[in-house]
């Protein structure tokens, strides 16, 4: 059969000249990117080719590609950073290989052996680990990317993809400390749907969320709350997966909504489920939440939100992804008026402080996990 990607056919081809990163004060998200990429073509006749590391540089591509007119384009978001003695380290790699060859599949693009990826991934990391900045909260984003290149203009299956892997030095996503977000839950505006694409990580599902974004900020709110239904379920805020804390009896309930088909399943979301329920169960302690938590993968409706604002048991809402980690939502703005969120104090409220201290006490080998993976 056609042959599958193989990280030991990689031909390697170094910049001639290294560059200097920024400094990590200046880092804009996504603005500069590392000396080298990876790349690998794929043809349905062949199958997937020798790997190439080389200097990062443009593509070419016909203009007649199909990218360019039916959106075969998928992603992932993953980090790279150096731990506290200096090595590198990847987070839950193996969850990003799955989603995207999940995703690859749904869009009729060709699937890959994530173990041989993760491979390439390491080595390229490895090349370019002078790009990984190791001030608290900084890291190297990777961006896995795969792309239908096909020169026709048939809606059909692609004859040839490209899958390429770039990275960019980050810095934590709020500069000065944490900043809550306000939303704007506008249940005129959709981002997913039964039967969609909502649950995948395809370029098609972001560029559409743009414009209600920019107009949520001319009303003063940074990104949108996606509901969806008469319900007004909630979904997903901004880019973001999506957590709500009530209180519960003694306790409190972390709930977020289920994997449904609606709703991304982030790495992030995930790790805080996992958290969440070893917490629950004694076998780890998170700092400043309560012992008695439930954990919830339910539908959660704006109707439960007002209510639970009302009669005092709405405690934080939080976005979760892999740039920002956590993000606190402080109010929304719904149906002409403000739902306030009590986030505490330093605008981050308990079990989203208590998320993301322990996910990068793992994610820089503070805490020893299998999540986290040396390189
Ligand atoms: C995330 O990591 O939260 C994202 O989805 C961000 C990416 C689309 C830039």
């Amino acid at each position: 059969g056609a042959r599958d990607i193989a990280a030991a056919d990689l031909v390697v081809t170094h910049v001639e000249q290294r560059k200097s990163p920024p400094p990590a004060s200046a880092l804009v998200f996504g603005h500069t990117f590392a000396d080298h990429m990876l790349a690998i073509e794929w043809t349905s006749a062949e199958g997937w080719q020798a790997p190439q590391i080389k200097p990062y540089g443009p593509l070419v591509l016909d203009p007649s590609s199909v990218i360019f007119h039916y959106a075969p384009s998928l992603f992932e978001g993953m980090k790279a950073y150096k731990d506290v003695e200096g090595k590198v380290r990847l987070f839950r790699p193996d969850m990003n290989m799955k989603r995207m060859n999940t995703s690859a599949e749904r869009i009729a693009l060709p699937t890959f052996s994530g173990k041989e990826l993760i491979k390439l991934i390491a080595k390229l990391v490895e090349l370019d680990a002078a790009w990984i900045p190791s001030e608290p909260g900084h890291s190297l984003y990777i961006r896995p990317a795969l792309i239908g290149t096909q020169a026709a203009l048939g809606v059909h299956p692609t004859t040839d993809a490209l899958l390429f892997v770039i990275s960019s030095p980050v810095g934590p996503y709020y500069k000065t400390g944490f900043k809550p977000v306000a939303l704007e839950a506008d249940p005129a505006r959709v981002r997913a749907w039964p039967g969609g694409t909502g649950n995948f990580k395809l370029g098609s599902n972001y560029a559409p969320g743009i414009r209600p974004q920019m107009e949520a900020a001319k009303r003063g709110y940074q990104q949108n709350l996606w509901l969806f239904g008469d319900e007004h379920w909630l979904t997903e805020v901004g880019t973001m997966n999506l957590f709500v804390v009530l209180k519960k009896g003694e306790g409190i309930e972390i709930v977020t909504p289920p994997l449904d088909g609606m709703i991304l399943p982030g790495v992030t979301r995930d790790s805080i489920l996992a958290l969440a329920r070893d917490h629950a169960a004694g076998s780890i302690a998170l700092e400043g939440v309560p012992q008695q938590v439930t954990v919830s993968e339910r539908g959660i409706n704006m109707g439960e939100i007002q209510q639970a604002e009302k009669d005092g048991s709405l405690c934080e809402i939080f976005g979760a992804g892999t740039a920002a980690v956590v993000s606190p939502v402080d109010r929304i703005g719904y149906m002409g008026k403000d739902i306030h969120i009590p986030v505490g104090e330093g605008g981050v409220g308990a079990v989203a402080k208590a998320m993301l201290q322990r996910i990068q006490d793992i994610q820089l080998g503070r805490v020893e996990h299998p999540w986290s993976v040396l390189v």
